[in-house]
């Protein structure tokens, strides 16, 4: 069993390693510092039944013009966990503390074309639409889609 629980500070290089092993795009630990210091009722982990980490959602506030919105900043479930519904548990989660800790209007984040897993969570799951696309936006100038769920319109899991 897997369960879905706000991260703490102990659990940060257990999220790197999940990080490190799943993404190209990895941080300095003062970065999920800084994450989870700023923003504690958005940052959550999947943990199974040994007390291993198996996922996370990092994710922060952003106070633009237009409203204030959550961003995703990074998400990732370890390979043997994956197509259990981790990922969605993981960013209702984090949608749900938006909502209620920080009245975001709705939330906002970047992913690879290419990335067909996370298309398909975000877009078919969870109701994200492509609001823009950044060209060359990753290191290696693969472009990303800048996607936004706007809350009260997203797709809400039964499952
Ligand atoms: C993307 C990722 C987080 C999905 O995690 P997950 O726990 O397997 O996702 P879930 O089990 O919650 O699946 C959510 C939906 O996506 C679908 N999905 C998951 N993996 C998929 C794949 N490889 N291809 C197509 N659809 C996929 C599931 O079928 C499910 O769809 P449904 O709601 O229609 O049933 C995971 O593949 C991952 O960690 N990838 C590497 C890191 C990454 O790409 N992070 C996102 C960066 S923006």
């Amino acid at each position: 069993m897997v369960n879905i629980r706000l991260a703490n500070a102990d659990d940060l290089l257990a999220m790197q390693t999940v990080n490190l092993s799943c993404l190209p795009e990895n941080y300095q630990m003062k970065y999920y510092f800084y994450h989870v210091l700023s923003w504690p009722q958005l940052i959550h982990v999947a943990e199974d039944h040994n007390g291993q980490i198996v996922g996370y959602v990092l994710a922060k506030m952003e106070d633009e013009a237009d409203a204030v919105h959550g961003h995703i900043t990074s998400l990732a479930v370890l390979r043997s966990y994956r197509r259990m519904g981790i990922a969605r548990k993981l960013m209702e989660a984090a949608h749900r503390a938006m909502q209620e800790t920080f009245q975001a209007k709705y939330a906002s984040l970047h992913v690879r074309k290419s990335n067909a897993a996370a298309k398909h969570l975000y877009v078919d799951t969870l109701g994200y639409k492509v609001f823009d696309v950044e060209a060359k936006y990753y290191a290696d100038a693969e472009d990303a889609f800048d996607m936004r769920c706007t809350f009260g319109q997203e797709k809400t899991a039964a499952k």
